[in-house]
């Protein structure tokens, strides 16, 4: 029987890992799934697995040298045939090559020349992973809407324990099936996030903000990008924008809920990250308000209620829409947080104490409960933001399956 990987090609680079011999039975996994794989190993590959192992199971003879073979342009020819390509284990050489656009070797210059999508499994020491700038490269990829199979936790190499391990073959055949499938369990839908916090203008220099990064918007934009689905997103902040994901800067409550207005309506799915302003100065003063002579008496500033957008957007929801809101608490967050379920007639709310360390606003990790009408809880521990977009859209999906 066909499946997603019937006739797909693909490259599968190996890098210079202890976890090299792994890409062996990934290889074979994926030849039985029945792709056309073409493997390329760089010169530190070599080192932990022999090429005539990849040779064999391969669909096709490993591949090392940009000079050695017939073809003068192997990573153009390589990249540009390529349906997909995947690289297990990707070092923290290859990861920072791949993000800065260093082509040393085939391999790299294979990534750089092609446009099909590209999935990238890392595998080293727990140190290194967790390193800043291992890290950093990380998140650039991932904002490029390169795809990430993070590394588990679990024995290493010298009998340490920690996160770094090399995923699971069937992990990354998963991820392989969901970028080459009919696009992810999104595929088809059109879904409207919004992200950061609104900035209230008070005079024309200053403004009333709030401490929201947007990271975690962003992050669950990408995430949608990458299941497929067409993603707006209504922004007040500046970050990568993640691949396949339209931007719309705002920077009032009033601009975004103009912006969800129009956007909003024909989603499928709607996702309110922002945190916007419950005030907003009157009548903002035109000019810049100058430093105060003694004698003046500090002037005031008086604020009005803006429009609360999700519950507009929860009073208005079209049928099937799935309304998303999030809820930042400091005490009671299970009460606070399903009474907004129901007051802003949502079908899941993110919840998250911003009390506590790691979690919440300009950290790059968070721990949030999900809670839908009828259902129970669902308890999402710290981890990066990423992986909380995952978990979200996990349940937006069951939500969406469920009616
Ligand atoms: N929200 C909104 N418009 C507002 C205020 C909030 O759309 N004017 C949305 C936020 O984007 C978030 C949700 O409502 O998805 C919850 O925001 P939050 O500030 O936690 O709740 P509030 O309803 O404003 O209640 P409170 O501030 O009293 O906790």
């Amino acid at each position: 029987m066909p499946t997603t990987l019937t006739g797909k090609r693909i490259v599968l680079g190996v890098t210079g890992g202890i976890a090299a011999y792994k890409a062996v039975e990934l290889c074979r996994r994926l030849v039985d799934a029945g792709a056309h794989v073409v493997p390329v190993m760089t010169d530190g590959a070599e080192r932990f697995v022999g090429r005539t192992t990849f040779s064999a199971l391969a669909s096709e003879p490993v591949q090392t040298s940009l000079w050695d073979g017939a073809d003068p342009i192997p990573h153009t020819t390589l990249g540009q045939s390529a349906d997909l390509i995947v690289v297990a284990p990707a070092t923290a050489r290859l990861l920072s090559a791949y993000a800065t656009g260093l082509s040393t070797d085939l391999l790299t210059n294979t990534l750089l020349a092609t446009r099909a999508p590209v999935v990238v499994c890392p595998a080293m020491h727990t140190e290194m992973w967790e390193h800043p700038a291992v890290q950093a490269n990380i998140a650039t990829l991932r904002a490029r809407g390169v795809h990430i199979v993070e590394p588990e936790s679990g024995r290493l190499a010298g009998g340490d324990v920690g996160a770094g391990r090399l995923a699971a073959p069937e992990s990354i055949v998963a991820m392989i099936e969901a970028v080459l499938g009919s696009g992810g369990d999104l595929a088809g839908m059109k879904v409207v996030v919004s992200a950061g916090g609104t900035r209230e203008p008070i005079d024309a220099v200053r403004v009333i903000a709030n401490r929201s990064s947007g990271k975690q918007g962003y992050a669950i934009a990408g995430e949608a990008a990458a299941r497929g689905a067409r993603v707006t997103l209504v922004s007040t902040v500046e970050l990568p924008v993640p691949a396949g994901v339209e931007v719309f800067a705002v920077e009032t409550a009033a601009q975004m809920a103009s912006a969800l207005a129009e956007h909003a309506p024909a989603a499928n799915v709607v996702i309110m990250a922002a945190a916007v302003a419950d005030f907003r100065p009157v009548g903002p003063v035109a000019g810049k308000t100058e430093k105060l002579k003694k004698s003046q008496a500090v002037p005031e500033i008086v604020l009005e209620a803006t429009p609360d957008i999700l519950a507009g957007l929860g009073a208005n929801k079209p049928n099937g829409q799935v309304l998303v809101g999030f809820a930042a608490e400091t005490s009671d967050l299970v009460a606070n947080a399903t009474s907004k379920l129901r007051a802003k007639n949502l079908d899941l709310i993110v919840a998250n104490d911003v009390t506590a360390e790691e979690t919440g606003f300009q950290h790059d990790t968070n721990a949030v409960t999900l809670f839908a009408i009828g259902e129970p809880a669902v308890v999402l521990p710290l981890a990066d933001k990423y992986t909380i977009a995952a978990g979200v859209l996990d349940r937006v999906v069951a939500l969406r399956a469920a009616r």
